[in-house]
């Protein structure tokens, strides 16, 4: 947290008065009834403020028990709960956050190996046969299913033979992403890895149920070619921070993944890139890299992270 608040509100007040600041806020709640960027810096200052007065130096972890329970009563004497002060200050943050990113990243040039192309990635100039690994996330809700089809035509095309398509999915439309992906007989199925989510679970009402991992399947470009090395399929994805994309992929599971299936110098593909993580990742670990995204928006915050 002390980082954001850093970003956000250079200069901290040395003196902090909790009722005054609970005055000033319930003034700004009952005025605004929405957040504003004043109250987001008295926000973000008296979670500071309370972590240390509560003892917690690591103001950074959000969730300490001794800061908890005065948060959870500052955010009470404001007259609102802690989990809505909690998500305004979030989306808040992401918010602003995001559009530095989109700014910064205009000005951006990626090194030579890293492509980021903005377009439809079916209408881009990707080189026949000229990728080792497609590594993606495309969008779960179930109207982007058809992208499945396009995605497999895409890797058909695009894959050296034996390259990997290596694509994380939902659990709610799994059965039609194997359904489509197997409609392509130039594609073998592999396996199916887990990505666990630690300490983060999301709640699916329809199932009633606390998902905490992420199915990743993974297709062959024919002939059929064995990895190289064994590895464990169960992956463990450290929590991710989600600052220029809401669907943004941890990075210690891609380069996991990256690891697995190809080699330095290797030619990796992102097709739905969204903030970059995967070419990110990808370039770090010194393989060339192409990413393509049809939002312009992600197309910037993915070239910012070559900064
Ligand atoms: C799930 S997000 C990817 C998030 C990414 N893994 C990250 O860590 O930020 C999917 C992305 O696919 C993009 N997209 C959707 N349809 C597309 C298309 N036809 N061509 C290229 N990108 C597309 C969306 O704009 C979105 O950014």
């Amino acid at each position: 947290m002390t980082n954001l608040i850093k970003l956000h509100t250079p200069e901290l007040p040395e003196v902090w008065n909790y009722e005054d600041s609970v005055t000033k806020v319930k003034q700004m709640v009952f005025k605004w009834r929405t957040l504003t960027e004043d109250m987001a810096v008295e926000l973000f200052i008296a979670r500071d403020r309370l972590a240390l007065i509560g003892g917690d130096r690591k103001s950074d972890q959000w969730n300490k028990s001794s800061t908890d329970k005065t948060w959870t009563k500052y955010c009470r004497d404001i007259g609102a709960t802690r989990q809505v002060v909690d998500r305004w200050l979030k989306d808040w943050f992401i918010g602003t956050e995001r559009e530095r990113l989109i700014e910064e990243g205009k000005e951006v040039t990626p090194p030579k190996e890293v492509r980021i192309i903005h377009g439809d990635f079916i209408d881009s100039n990707v080189a026949r046969n000229s990728v080792d690994l497609i590594l993606t996330d495309p969008p779960y809700p179930g109207e982007f299913l058809h992208l499945w089809s396009e995605l497999a035509d895409f890797a058909v095309k695009v894959l050296k033979p034996s390259g990997f398509l290596v694509a994380y999915s939902g659990q709610y439309h799994l059965p039609d992403v194997l359904f489509r992906l197997n409609e392509f007989e130039e594609l073998s199925y592999y396996w199916t890895f887990c990505l666990y989510h630690e300490g983060l679970s999301q709640i699916v009402n329809a199932r009633n149920l606390m998902c905490r991992w992420k199915p990743i399947v993974v297709y062959q470009k024919l002939p059929e070619k064995k990895l190289e090395n064994t590895f464990p399929d169960y992956i463990v994805s450290e929590k991710t921070e989600k600052f220029g994309h809401e669907w943004q992929q941890s990075e210690s599971g891609a380069a996991t993944l990256v690891e697995y299936f190809t080699k330095e110098g290797d030619t990796i593909c992102d097709p739905f890139c969204g903030s970059g993580t995967f070419p990110y990742v990808a370039n770090k670990l010194k393989r060339s890299v192409i990413g393509i995204d049809i939002d312009e928006d992600c197309v910037n915050i993915s070239k910012g992270r070559f900064k």
